[in-house]
């Protein structure tokens, strides 16, 4: 059983390197941007209100956001473990997820923070693109897909995501990264906390989150 929470700054790379931890550990990825996202998409009384914060880049309400994640985080496929990636954000999600975790007898095992400098991620987030399939991330600087504009994985075509144009983006890096670092001093506080440098190429910092992973939290962190 293990429950990781992956920590970075809009664009460092969270959704990247989930994968990588998923199939270390072999288990679910919950995002909870994919998941608001697909609430969008459906156009649910969650997506409606959502997509007014995240079109502005301002984080949806504690309230919300806590209620859907932790239902998602009791179904069955969660019971083993999970990567939390983009949950929490906030001192209060934090503290939620806590409280959650410790009625089932379950912890956060340890917190990743892949941490990338904020120039880096503005530049980064204006190449992105994602697959309309499976959300599938690509980069056309540092990693392009075999055939412009198509997803490598399932054919599907790429697109900017909504929230990736500039004013956003800024909007994005000045309202959230204060509530992150609430939420890193959380982790490190308890003793999970693990950095790694996600200036690195992609793969190099996969092999780091493993080693984080599998490495001793408080003195890595
Ligand atoms: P969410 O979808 O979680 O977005 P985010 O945290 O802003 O993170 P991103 O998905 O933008 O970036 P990432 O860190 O996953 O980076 P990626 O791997 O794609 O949330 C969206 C919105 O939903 C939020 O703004 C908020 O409104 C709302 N929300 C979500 N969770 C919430 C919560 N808990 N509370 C309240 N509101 C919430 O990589 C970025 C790019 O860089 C890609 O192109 C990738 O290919 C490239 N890249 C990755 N690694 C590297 C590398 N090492 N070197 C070079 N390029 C790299």
């Amino acid at each position: 059983m293990a429950v990781i929470v992956l920590l970075g700054a809009p664009g460092a790379g969270k959704g990247t390197q989930a994968p990588v931890i998923a199939e270390h550990l072999g288990v679910p990825i919950l995002g909870s941007g994919d998941l608001l996202r697909t609430a969008v998409a459906a156009g649910t009384a969650l997506g409606r209100e959502a997509d007014e914060y995240m079109s502005r880049g301002q984080l949806v309400p504690d309230a919300t956001i806590v209620r859907v994640f932790l239902d998602r985080l009791e179904q069955p496929d969660a019971t083993a473990g999970a990567v939390l990636d983009g949950f929490p954000r906030t001192r209060v999600q934090a503290q939620a997820l806590d409280v959650e975790l410790v009625g089932a007898g379950r912890r956060v095992d340890r917190a990743v923070l892949v941490d990338v400098p904020t120039e880096e991620l503005i530049s980064r987030m204006a190449n992105r693109r994602i697959c309309t399939a499976n959300g599938h991330v690509y980069n056309l600087a540092s990693n392009p897909p075999e055939q412009a504009g198509i997803c490598d994985l399932d054919g599907s075509e790429l697109v900017l995501r909504e929230d990736d144009k500039e004013e956003t983006v800024r909007a994005r890096m000045q309202q959230q990264i204060p509530p992150l670092l609430d939420v890193v001093d959380h982790y490190r506080r308890n003793g999970v906390l693990a950095t790694v440098d996600g200036r690195l190429p992609i793969e190099a910092v996969g092999e780091a989150v493993i080693a984080a992973l599998d490495g001793d939290a408080g003195a890595a962190g």
